[in-house]
């Protein structure tokens, strides 16, 4: 058994995904890669390298030089950013995967951990307990690439036996590293700006329900299904994933109970088009009966942690 490398590592899941598998694995098994020239993470105890998912030549230079059976591929333009970068996140997000893909196909990498999005469903994919398999007509350029990701990872396991393993990650709350572009972004900002200036205005309409998981839940799915027996696995492409489900009004209210002067108007632009083409409840039965998937955090949990990890060490 190799070593593991996560790739996007400075970003919002790649920041606590590394901590924890250095907490389970061992710092010295982690290597940690993003494209940025140094590490935005204090105190890492992990090895970091710079690196561009594109770069074909240097990622298969760091997985042999490091001994790498193991990569979670975390870069990635999210849903806002990328329609206003469509070439760009097209390349990063497609041709960054068929680089690890094909890595994995030559037999230089043992297992892949590539997240997809809730962003796969579009306008006319049922809103209410979206379904595993169900109709797919994504509408960004985002979704575009998750969607034919999804496709490739199940085309690489079937065809080429490589073992890719990935979760339609819902919109996921933390306070460590700054939110990366995405739609459900306002769900973090909300919390910032009710403790630094008691007001937020909201990008999203106040009926918009979106799914959400909190960080921590979410990295343990993420470990849950890297440890799984792959016989249990009977979805090859990318898995529903489900915790909570809020508007920005519901979410508004719950943050009233701890600063009562919170208020909150609503200015909604381009994402709130986006959030209106996605789901507003997962059906995510297959993680919970093949895996064991369970989420712990509900959203009165997450608004402590979110609450009292911005007062302490929260970005700002
Ligand atoms: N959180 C992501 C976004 O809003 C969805 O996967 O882009």
């Amino acid at each position: 058994m190799g070593k593991k490398l996560v790739i996007g590592s400075s970003g919002q899941i790649g920041v606590e995904l590394t901590e924890q598998l250095a907490k389970d694995f061992g710092a010295n098994q982690i290597i940690a890669a993003d494209i940025k020239s140094v590490l935005n993470v204090k105190n890492s105890v992990v090895e970091y390298v710079t690196l561009d998912i594109l770069d074909k030549e240097k990622l298969f230079k760091i997985i042999k030089e490091h001994n790498i059976s193991e990569v979670y591929l975390l870069a990635a333009m999210l849903s806002a950013i990328a329609e206003k970068n469509i070439q760009l996140a097209w390349d990063l997000n497609i041709k960054g995967l068929f680089n690890i893909l094909d890595l994995a196909k030559e037999k230089h990498i043992e297992k892949i951990f590539w997240p997809s999005s809730i962003a796969v469903f579009g306008p006319t994919s049922p809103k209410l307990n979206t379904p595993q398999s169900t109709l797919l007509d994504p509408t960004t350029v985002y979704g575009i690439s998750k969607m034919s990701g999804e496709r490739w990872c199940e085309y690489y396991f079937l065809k080429f036996g490589v073992d890719v393993r990935s979760l339609r990650y819902p919109g996921i709350l933390s306070y460590k590293t700054p939110p990366g572009g995405g739609t459900t972004d306002y769900a973090i900002e909300i919390f910032h700006a009710a403790i630094n200036h008691g007001f937020y205005d909201s990008f999203i309409a106040k009926e918009v329900k979106l799914p959400m998981v909190y960080i921590e839940d979410a990295i343990r799915a993420t470990t849950e299904i890297m440890q799984a027996d792959r016989n249990n696995l009977s979805i090859n492409s990318s898995y529903n994933l489900a915790a909570i489900s809020f508007n920005p009004e519901e979410i508004a209210n719950e943050i009233k109970l701890i600063f009562p002067e919170f208020k909150i108007s609503y200015s909604p632009d381009f994402r709130n088009n986006i959030a209106l083409s996605w789901p507003s409840i997962i059906d995510d039965s297959f993680a919970r009966k093949d895996w064991g998937w369970k989420h712990d955090f509900d959203l009165k949990k997450i608004i402590l942690e979110m609450v009292n990890g911005i007062k302490n060490s929260g970005f700002n």
